[in-house]
């Protein structure tokens, strides 16, 4: 008979159940698949952002790059998006992923600083595929406000190039914490990680 899931899922737990330190080696290696293998969940992780009126808001971002070292993320946006003018008021983010295969729960926070028309976005930019950089042609700008579902246009192949770079924003997000959270059936794990303040405070927390 094969494992159900949990099962499955606690075999390979050995690296990091009970450990503090093993399970934050998970959770970046989890970050770090995000970016390489589409079909993980933390492929598209939700980002928090307040909202103009102070109300949080969430949306789906693609993670395009994980340094563990720096605590950065990276993923790309339109600069005429709502988010970008959220960041900008309010730059304390938060980010969620949920990896049903692992049972593993990843909820971030982090400082998010938006780079464009520099070395950073250039280097994203250039890296992207063209299928991706076409998004970044609309208009009008993501979020306007139209009459009919029709009313805007798909930027075109290779002309407007230049054109959509202007409109492209590659975020980087500071990561200051980090909460892990393992269900399993022979105990549910969950710590939390702060880098706030300087050096790393860890600690188990009830799940
Ligand atoms: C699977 C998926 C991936 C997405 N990836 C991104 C992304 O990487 N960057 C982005 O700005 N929007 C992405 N979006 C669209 C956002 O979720 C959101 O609808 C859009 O950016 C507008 O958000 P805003 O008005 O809060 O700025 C994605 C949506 C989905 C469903």
């Amino acid at each position: 008979m094969s494992p159900s899931l949990p099962e499955r899922a606690e075999r390979s737990d050995g690296a990091f159940y009970d450990d503090l330190d093993g399970s934050l080696v998970e959770a970046w290696r989890l970050l770090e698949e995000g970016v390489t293998d589409r079909h993980s969940p933390c492929h598209t992780p939700s980002l928090g952002t307040l909202d103009a009126e102070g109300l949080p808001t969430v949306r789906t971002v693609v993670l395009r790059a994980v340094e563990q070292e720096a605590r950065l993320l990276r993923f790309h946006t339109d600069l005429r998006s709502h988010k970008v003018a959220e960041i900008a008021a309010q730059p304390v983010v938060a980010l969620h992923a949920y990896h049903p295969g692992r049972k593993i729960q990843l909820r971030l926070t982090g400082q998010a600083l938006v780079h464009h028309g520099d070395e950073v976005a250039r280097d994203a930019w250039q890296a992207s595929r063209s299928f991706s950089r076409l998004c970044y042609g609309v208009e009008p700008g993501p979020g306007a406000a139209i009459e009919a579902p029709w009313d805007w246009r798909q930027g075109e192949d290779g002309s407007v190039e230049a054109e959509s770079f202007q409109n492209f924003g590659a975020v980087l997000v500071k990561v200051e914490s980090l909460e892990w959270l393992y269900l399993a059936a022979r105990g549910h794990r969950r710590a939390l990680y702060d880098w706030r303040g300087g050096a790393l405070r860890k600690s188990w927390l009830v799940p």
